[in-house]
């Protein structure tokens, strides 16, 4: 029998899509359970990229590695749009910016400094590349950017101890906290890449769902530091199309931007050949913006916004520390209040503890902040809302054009049952209520 190398170490599967599958593992055991741990985007795709997609079905050619002409070209007018002039030559798709962001960090190359708390693939991947991550606190309440004050000791000391801190990454708007950092964080964070020499990876896959987007508007890196910054995006959260695997980075306008797209490319080249020619056909017609589609996008963020608020209410209200969520469909709850309680009555010390038992005892299904690499202990978590809406099209349909989607009768009985798990946590005797609810 063959054996696994022993010395190589293995990669778990992602955290993210564990919980997905330890939650359908209880609903076929026919128990109830209240999905909050996965990243999705939890709204339906909208026909017009359907039939995009249906009319491509028939491309079967690899074609170009950075990706087509028409893709590339779309995606170029998005980013003016937003501010910042792309040359369609700096822009390489592949599939899902997973991927890319992947093939970044080794293109790269060198250790890289990540926020902390920060989505659960950073550091994983960094680990792969064998060069590893460097965590750097965010400032409170802006989630997705190293303090700068902080990340430029991080890089100082590592420097200082022979290890080579390349690059930076940031998420703006930020998984897990659901919030912003602010412009001036970014002019910050911007300030301290160019005096210590960082690219900037900046993942700005939740752009376009800012609740708030007249009040808070993303500042991106690639506005200040533009001859360092990689900007990615993907269709996956903004238009919901997550499984249909097609992301973009828009690489510097300098020349380590074209150095590094030849060495982007030769990675694309080894490892995907090119995105699915279909998907880039639809992408290219998402990225164009017509405005059926900035329309659903309007409302899944107003939708996101209504329900990531009333999770955030009912957590404050069972007394939880709780930011007001800003963008995206997280919320990142601090069960701190409660550790002397948690431990005395169900033998609660850790994160991963405390969401064991929420899974295993209520069925509830959410993150430990240590998935998002903070300290064992921290009793955060992260709660995604999007499951919420609906278990069908139909019910995810109305939640999106209703005015207060949290008042549908299945996304207020999710809402009333996580109230009910959290009072009963609370009370921590943490046996008093039986599961009650599936969906
Ligand atoms: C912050 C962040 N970046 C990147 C991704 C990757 O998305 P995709 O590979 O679907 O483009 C995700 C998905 O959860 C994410 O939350």
């Amino acid at each position: 029998m063959p054996v696994l190398n022993p010395s190589a170490r293995p990669v778990p599967l992602s955290p993210t899509l564990a919980i997905n599958e330890a939650i359908a593992r209880k609903r076929r055991e026919g128990l109830p359970v209240l999905a909050l741990g996965f990243g999705e985007a939890g709204v339906p795709i909208h026909p017009a990229l359907t039939r995009e997609l249906a009319g491509a079905a028939g491309r079967g050619a690899y074609g170009p590695v950075a990706g087509s002409a028409p893709l590339r070209a779309a995606a170029a007018g998005y980013w003016e749009r937003r501010g910042l002039p792309t040359d369609p030559d700096l822009v390489v798709s592949g599939p899902g910016s997973k991927p890319l962001l992947f093939a970044l960090m080794t293109a790269i190359g060198g250790e890289i400094a990540i926020p902390s708390p920060s989505w659960v693939s950073y550091a994983a991947q960094a680990a792969i590349t064998r060069a590893g991550a460097v965590p750097v606190a965010t400032p409170p309440g802006e989630g997705g950017v190293p303090n700068p004050a902080l990340l430029a000791d991080a890089v100082v000391r590592a420097r200082a101890a022979g290890r080579a801190i390349r690059a930076v990454v940031v998420t703006l708007p930020d998984n897990p906290t659901g919030t912003l950092a602010s412009e001036q964080t970014v002019r910050r964070l911007c300030a301290v890449a160019r005096e210590h020499d960082l690219v900037i990876i900046s993942d700005e896959i939740y752009r376009d769902l800012v609740h708030d987007p007249a009040a808070r508007a993303v500042a991106s890196p690639a506005e200040y530091a533009p001859e360092r910054t990689v900007v990615t995006t993907a269709l996956s959260k903004n238009l919901a199309a997550g499984g249909w695997r097609l992301g973009v980075a828009r690489l510097p306008d300098a020349r380590f931007g074209r150095e590094l797209r030849e060495r982007l490319l030769g990675i694309a080249s080894e490892l995907w050949s090119s995105a699915p020619a279909p998907m880039q056909h639809a992408a290219a017609f998402a990225f164009g913006e017509p405005p059926e589609l900035v329309e659903h996008i309007d409302r899944s963020r107003r939708l996101h916004a209504a329900v990531t608020g009333a999770v955030a209410d009912r957590f404050a209200e069972a007394g939880a520390r709780v930011r007001a969520p800003e963008a995206a469909f997280y919320v990142y709850p601090d069960f701190g209040p409660f550790r002397e309680r948690l431990r005395e009555a169900c033998g609660v010390r850790t994160g991963a503890e405390l969401c064991g038992l929420l899974l295993e005892r209520y069925g509830v299904g959410v993150l430990p902040a240590s998935a998002f690499g903070e300290p064992a202990e921290a009793l955060r978590m992260r709660v995604a809302t999007s499951l919420l809406y609906g278990d069908t099209d139909e019910q995810r349909l109305a939640a999106l054009t209703d005015p207060a989607p949290a008042a549908l009768p299945w996304i207020a009985a999710g809402l009333d049952r996580l109230s009910e798990v959290l009072a009963d946590l609370k009370t921590a005797s943490g046996h008093a209520l039986a599961p009650a609810l599936a969906g």
